[in-house]
């Protein structure tokens, strides 16, 4: 089974591991549908169990994707940018490029439909051991190490909500006892059953679009009528003065605000994480794409311009929290704590969604072998049961149908997420997240960026593939040179005073050091599990080779 396409090995291959794409019969050579025998090989039970709709796909890409970034990231962008005009396109130029990227991703999500994302990808494309590298990077830091940004944000609105301003003053540990708390909601949730997770993603994304409809027609009112709780709060300088007026004509204030915005973008990935598990998806991932992220750049888009219409830009960009300045100026104290709470339910929409894919990630990881295998099974233990819903409970209440799985109650990778938790509740207490913000777009940008590259690369290779969906060539190229421009031209990567500020729009604690650390270590430790395993096989494939001799 090992010679065929999307073969799903159950340990790691150091024959295609050295040899990618070579025609040797080994690793990635000719792809076609995955056949029945690769999933009876029984390592992707999940992937068996084909569940996931346009809809939740849909849901899992919005629900991560709009989590905290539209409703924080603005002042970072604004200020960087300059001017109204200049943080327009800034928000314009990071949606093209999320977008981009995204389509190149729903082309390789259709060729290769496995669970894992990048990491699959990766793998079949540039070798085993990019897909490792990513893999452990993903696993280690910028899955749990994103997850415990958002849940942090999310514990400074909930706090903020229920005691107010003075929440800034309150020490930081108890916004990360809420966040700890809304964690332990999100794992526990995900656990039970997979229908509980998409479900509750399907519930938040419509909250988000309502609280982002919200601000949008909030802000048209206040633009036409001037109605305000705070008249003395809003802006008078969008009428009067040039919209570009204080654009920044630095390139690494650019990059900056580019990266504060392509946080508020990230996530657009999260679908190819299951493509695995989703009933059609060389016509739903596609699908998923071009709804979404359209949809999620006019939103934004919208929503800065009602901020830029409500709020002055002092406000914006001082604020770090944009969307409560808006709701005390526009509502009074009601409408700062109606944001307030929209936004943390945003941010656990988002944990929610991050949680359920992470989890997914982590089990592959098992499942390939690049973890202990134990993280790569279902249920308690191996071999486990699912909690069967008995006949009595099948006709009991209605709400516990909705949320079981066919199999019943916790048919999911419950040591994955265990994993997944851990090291997100490490992250939330050692939390300086700056700089691992910062270094989790740059490193997450280039690991979409290998993958991109490697989709035109598997165009030259392999024109046979099947590909249900094929994007526009120009797509991964524009992704491309997009994202080296920001990257090289403008400079972030020179400049040595922003790296450690740029925090994706989110004025947290500046870097100490520890964060950058773990992400080091991840990375050396990957290549240290992976000359050992390397090395492990090799001597087992000599010591076979001589045996036949
Ligand atoms: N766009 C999201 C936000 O605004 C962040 C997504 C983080 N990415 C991730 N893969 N967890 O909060």
């Amino acid at each position: 089974g090992r010679a065929r396409g999307y073969s799903v090995s159950s340990a790691f291959d150091f024959n295609s591991a050295l040899f990618p794409l070579s025609s040797s019969g080994a690793g990635y050579t000719s792809i076609g549908a995955p056949t029945s025998q690769d999933y009876e090989l029984g390592t992707q039970s999940l992937e068996k169990n084909k569940s996931l709709t346009f809809l939740n796909g849909l849901s899992l890409v919005i629900g991560l994707v709009i989590g905290s970034g539209i409703f924080s990231s603005p002042a970072s962008v604004n200020s960087n940018a300059g001017s109204p005009a200049a943080s327009l396109i800034v928000w314009i130029i990071s949606g093209i490029l999320a977008w981009t990227g995204a389509a190149s991703y729903a082309e390789l999500g259709g060729a290769i439909p496995l669970n894992g994302g990048a990491q699959v990808y990766l793998s079949k494309i540039f070798g085993e051991w990019a897909g490792f590298l990513f893999t452990w990077c993903a696993v280690m830091v910028l899955k749990p190490g994103s997850a415990a940004i958002i849940a942090i944000i999310f514990g400074e609105y909930m706090v903020r909500a229920v005691i107010g301003a003075d929440a800034m003053d309150a020490s930081p540990w108890i916004n990360k006892g809420v966040a700890m708390v809304g964690l332990v909601a999100v794992t526990g949730m995900n656990c039970v059953s997979t229908k509980l997770g998409t479900r509750s993603a399907d519930l938040f994304m419509f909250l988000k679009f309502v609280g982002l409809l919200g601000i949008t027609v909030t802000g048209i009112i206040v633009a036409a009528t001037g109605f305000a709780y705070d008249k003395s709060a809003l802006s008078t300088t969008w009428r009067t003065t040039s919209w570009f007026e204080g654009t920044s004509k630095s390139g690494a204030e650019w990059a900056v605000a580019i990266y504060a915005g392509l946080w508020a973008y990230d996530g657009w990935d999260n679908t190819n994480y299951v493509v695995g598990e989703m009933i059609h998806p060389g016509r739903d991932l596609p699908r998923t794409i071009h709804t979404s992220l359209p949809l999620v750049i006019l939103a934004y888009i919208l929503a800065n311009l009602s901020y830029i219409f409500v709020l002055p830009s002092d406000t914006i960009n001082k604020s770090n929290t944009v969307a409560v300045a808006f709701g005390q100026a526009v509502y009074g104290p009601i409408g700062s704590l109606i944001l307030a709470l929209i936004v943390s339910g945003s941010c656990f929409g988002a944990l929610n969604a991050t949680t359920f894919t992470s989890g997914r990630l982590v089990y592959s990881a098992g499942k390939e072998g690049y973890i202990p295998s134990f993280f790569g099974s279902i249920g308690l233990s191996a071999g486990s049961q699912p909690m069967k819903l008995s006949r009595r409970s099948s006709r009991a209440s209605r709400l516990v149908r909705w949320m079981a799985d066919e199999q019943g109650f916790f048919h999911t990778p419950i040591w994955a997420m265990a994993l997944n938790f851990a090291l997100t509740a490490i992250y939330i207490i050692i939390g300086d997240f700056a700089t691992l913000t910062t270094f989790y777009g740059v490193a997450s940008y280039l690991f979409y960026f290998a993958a991109v590259v490697g989709l035109i690369i598997l165009r030259v290779k392999e024109p046979e593939l099947e590909r249900p969906y094929k994007t526009w060539i120009f797509t991964p190229v524009i992704f491309c040179c997009e994202y080296r421009f920001i990257g090289g031209e403008l400079g972030l990567e020179e400049n040595e005073d922003l790296k450690g500020s740029c925090s994706w729009g989110h004025n947290l604690p500046r870097y100490e050091g520890r964060a950058a650390e773990a992400s080091v270590l991840a990375e050396e430790l990957s290549y240290c599990v992976y000359l050992a395993k390397a090395a492990r096989l090799s001597s087992s494939f000599t010591s076979k080779r001589t045996a036949n001799i």
